[in-house]
């Protein structure tokens, strides 16, 4: 390897943003922005697919977007229900593993039960993964890691040094899954909006312009392309690099 990276990002963690503002460009209510940005998924799901993608991770609803107003919610809520009925047969049928990361028990009832059908239907195929972000929040998810970790403590199975980076990690929702080397947000925000905060400690950030619902895989090639122009040097230094690898 030279400085640069040339490796495929083999996990790829988006934040699908600017729904709204492209159905507003559009004089058009959010929610048509919002169903748009399904197709954008399906595309980018391909198109993952045939760049040997391996984990593509799709913030979806935030823990903080029930702050929105409520018939937006229960529009997306209407909306991820309907999209899941549609594509996990599609998805399974293309070894698809699909499972859904975030705090699922405030989702009613149904939503949950169709949740965990997809997960099962799918939880044995070996093609791309793909993690939806449903109800996530990254400080959500290390804080249920720890509290596990802290009953552990409590009944003795466990020291307080016992608890280490790798103790947390193996407690989150990504626990198995390797960490994302390339995050990309849409719609010119700059910021990571308590997305997956510990698994993106070494992440290269990509950030575009583009409204999610025109992404496509020219954009997504775009960002792959930045990536791999880049020197990952997790701490070390350039020469240190090019020595390992002319060993
Ligand atoms: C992202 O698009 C989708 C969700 C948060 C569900 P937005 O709805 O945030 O779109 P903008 O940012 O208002 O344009
Ligand atoms: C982040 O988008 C969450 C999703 C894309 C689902 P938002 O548009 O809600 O983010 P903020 O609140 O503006 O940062
Ligand atoms: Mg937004």
């Amino acid at each position: 390897m030279t400085e640069e990276t040339h490796i495929v990002p083999q996990h790829i963690a988006i934040i699908m943003d600017g729904n709204g503002r492209w159905a507003k460009k559009r004089l058009r209510p959010r929610f048509m922005g919002h169903r748009a940005g399904v197709k954008s998924v399906e595309n980018i799901v391909k198109h993952c697919i045939k760049r040997n993608v391996t984990v593509l991770s799709l913030f979806a609803f935030s823990s903080e977007n029930w702050r929105r107003p409520s018939k937006e919610v229960s529009l997306l809520m209407e909306l991820f229900a309907l999209s899941l009925k549609q594509q996990v047969k599609q998805l399974h049928k293309n070894n698809i593993r699909l499972r859904i990361i975030g705090d699922v028990s405030k989702f009613s009832a149904s939503l949950q039960k169709q949740i965990s059908q997809a997960e099962m239907l799918t939880s044995t195929n070996t093609g791309l993964t793909i993690n939806i972000a449903a109800n996530y929040g990254g400080r959500w998810d290390i804080t249920q890691s720890v509290q596990k970790l802290a009953e552990k403590v409590k009944t003795g199975e466990l020291l307080p040094e016992d608890i280490t980076e790798e103790t947390i990690s193996a407690g989150l929702t990504t626990a198995e899954i390797p960490e994302p080397d390339l995050f990309i947000r849409t719609g010119g925000e700059q910021r990571v909006s308590n997305f997956l905060l510990w698994q993106m400690a070494y992440t290269e950030f990509f950030f575009t312009d583009t409204l999610w619902p025109d992404f496509n895989g020219t954009e997504l090639d775009k960002a792959i392309s930045s990536f791999c122009q880049r020197e990952r040097r997790f701490g070390k230094t350039s020469e240190q690099l090019r020595e390992n690898d002319n060993a």
